[in-house]
């Protein structure tokens, strides 16, 4: 048996004929499937919001590897905080950047907490924290 339910909504023609235009742009197959993405993502940034909300951050730091301990501080936190941590991808940059990327899984609190530790260490010229929520659901 399906689970599928059709719904029907109003929209202004203006209104669709952006929409279709953006659907076509990204790519989507159909409108159905650009709408069913856009619940999601909106129902994702709902839960996120919640105080006790469990999430996926990815955590994105530019960084100078001759900045004084940093490095060896940002493995230190990646250390005390095993929890978080699931995995970190390192890319040299240029000469003198450095590009980490850090996913972190738990607590969005926690998250949120850690990657500003991280983003606020001296040398580091850029930290980008990316949160998505995790549900049964999808
Ligand atoms: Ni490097």
């Amino acid at each position: 048996m399906s689970n599928l339910e059709r719904v029907g909504v109003s929209l202004d023609k203006p209104l669709l004929a952006e929409f279709d235009k953006m659907i076509r742009v990204k790519g989507y197959a159909n409108r159905s499937e650009a709408i069913r993405d856009l619940i999601r993502m909106a129902l994702s940034e709902a839960a996120l919001e919640s105080p006790r909300a469990q999430g996926i951050g990815g955590v994105f730091l530019v960084y100078d590897h001759h900045a004084s301990k940093l490095a060896e501080q940002l493995i230190q936190l990646q250390h005390t905080h095993l929890l978080q941590v699931i995995a970190s991808v390192h890319v040299h940059l240029d000469h003198h950047h450095c590009l980490e990327v850090i996913i972190l899984k738990g607590a969005v609190q926690e998250i949120r907490h850690l990657a500003d530790k991280m983003a606020s260490l001296k040398g580091v010229k850029l930290g980008k924290l990316t949160l998505t929520s995790v549900t049964n659901e999808h």
